[in-house]
């Protein structure tokens, strides 16, 4: 019951979407009608006691200017509900609106099964929209999983154009659902369906939308924690935002997800392998390299099935660390256990060339840095001249601005084949990396 208060009280500051038919879920409106715009100027107050207008109700609920709710919630409103409102009046609203409840939801198909939950697609019907529906089953659980809990709470105070929105939260007995905004894809799949490798232009908008969202984080103390392509999500305009921050507050990293698979351990820092628990914001700077480093060879830089095979990986391309390189690693304790081999390293340049422009390898190896305070930050690593081509005005936008309101730039189209030709796609991947 504790947990169903804290879930209610979180429920507060979640951006609620554009509602389109009726609460009865029945009388969609006549086409068109979503997108009509209601000038501000019709809300003036005429008239005391007269019906409560859209623009009234979204002022008073907190709801985006364009929201639209639906014409039997309006009509039940009258104007003497002047006043302050109090949470639970709030909460009852959005609940008749149809905010909170699973009924609202059409869920489709299953998108992925991650870390601590099964994620669905799903369609609004208070909106038509696609929605994605976060299911965390509460089955063998004592109320909401503490890692629902702190996504949630993070969620909502982040607002950033590179950050998904949670637009409601489900809570039933059975289950907690936090439903979020639709995107067409994560990074893996991007990656997977482009045939090749990514043009470098998109290296650069996608890469420079990961450090905007993350600078945006790090400035509020939140870490990521579980960065990888899998908990990035693209759009169709290529707008790419970061998601699954379940881990980001927890106190350690797993292992083993619910189902009991294997976390994939490629994208995490020696010195969380190594048993480092400090909470910094660089720990997630490692893995923004090693998914450059895939972005730009269509590789994973180190594939690691097991926490040693990870570090050998690591060590093998980048040298065995040594005093100089990592300041303490000759006393860590877990270090000495391993056999390693001393290596001196591999040139990235020659496993990925494409490295070479524009001073990518510069950057990289700024990211790949062994003593985790000397790792480039997100913030440093926006104004790097890697981006240049991108031009000035990505320094100007506001948080929640796209990338794409910039004048002129574009995404590559690289992998539009892969709609009409998508087997033929695959074979040339495999065909250019084995
Ligand atoms: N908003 C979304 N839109 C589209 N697909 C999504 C969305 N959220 C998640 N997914 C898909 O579901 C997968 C698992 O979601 P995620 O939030 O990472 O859950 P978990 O914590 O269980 O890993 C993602 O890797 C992605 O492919
Ligand atoms: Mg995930």
């Amino acid at each position: 019951m504790k947990e169903r208060r804290k879930m209610n009280r979180l429920g507060q500051g979640v951006v609620h979407e554009v509602p389109r038919i009726g609460s009865d879920g029945e009388s969609e409106e006549a086409s068109g009608a979503s997108d009509e715009v209601t000038s501000p100027v019709n809300v003036k107050l005429r008239q005391k006691n007269r019906r409560i207008t859209q623009e009234d109700i979204n002022k008073r609920l907190s709801l985006p200017a364009d929201l639209r709710v639906p014409d039997a919630f309006l009509q039940k409103q009258t104007i003497s509900s002047e006043g302050p409102l109090s949470r639970s009046s709030r909460r009852q609203s959005l609940s008749e609106i149809g905010f909170g409840r699973m009924e609202t939801y059409t869920k489709l198909d299953k998108l992925g099964e991650g870390t601590y939950a099964t994620v669905y697609k799903g369609r609004s019907r208070l909106t038509e929209n696609l929605v994605a529906l976060k299911e965390i089953r509460l089955e063998h659980e004592e109320g909401a999983p503490c890692t629902a809990i702190r996504e949630v709470s993070l969620l909502k105070e982040l607002k950033h154009a590179n950050i998904v929105t949670l637009h409601d939260i489900v809570h039933t007995d059975k289950s907690l659902t936090l439903v979020f905004e639709y995107l067409d894809r994560d990074l893996k799949q991007y990656m997977d369906e482009c045939g090749a490798q990514l043009s470098m232009n998109n290296v650069k908008i996608f890469l420079f939308q990961l450090l905007r969202g993350l600078a945006y984080c790090h400035q509020r103390r939140v870490l990521h924690r579980d960065l990888k392509p899998q908990n990035l999500l693209i759009n169709e305009k290529g707008e790419l935002k970061l998601a699954d921050f379940g881990l980001a507050r927890a106190k350690s990293v797993p292992t083993k997800t619910y189902s009991n698979e294997v976390v994939t351990l490629w994208y995490r820092p020696p010195d969380v392998l190594l048993g480092s628990t400090e909470y910094s914001t660089q720990i997630d700077m490692w893995g923004v390299g090693c998914i450059m480093y895939e972005m730009i060879s269509g590789r994973p830089l180190f594939p690691g099935a097991t926490v040693e095979d990870e570090l050998h990986l690591i060590f093998r391309t980048l040298g065995t660390p040594t005093e100089s390189t990592w300041p303490g690693i000759s006393t860590n304790e877990d270090f000495a256990q391993y056999p390693f081999s001393t290596y001196t390293g591999e040139s990235l340049l020659t496993k990925a060339p494409r490295l070479a422009h524009d001073s990518g390898l510069g950057l990289l190896s700024k990211f790949l840095l062994y003593e985790a305070k000397k790792r480039i930050s997100a913030a440093t690593a926006l104004k790097h001249p890697f981006f240049e081509s991108l031009g000035h005005t990505v320094h100007t936008l506001k948080d929640q601005d796209s990338i794409f309101s910039c004048p002129g730039l574009m995404l590559t189209r690289d992998h539009n084949h892969k709609v009409t030709n998508g087997g033929q796609a695959k074979t040339r991947r495999q065909s250019m990396h084995f």
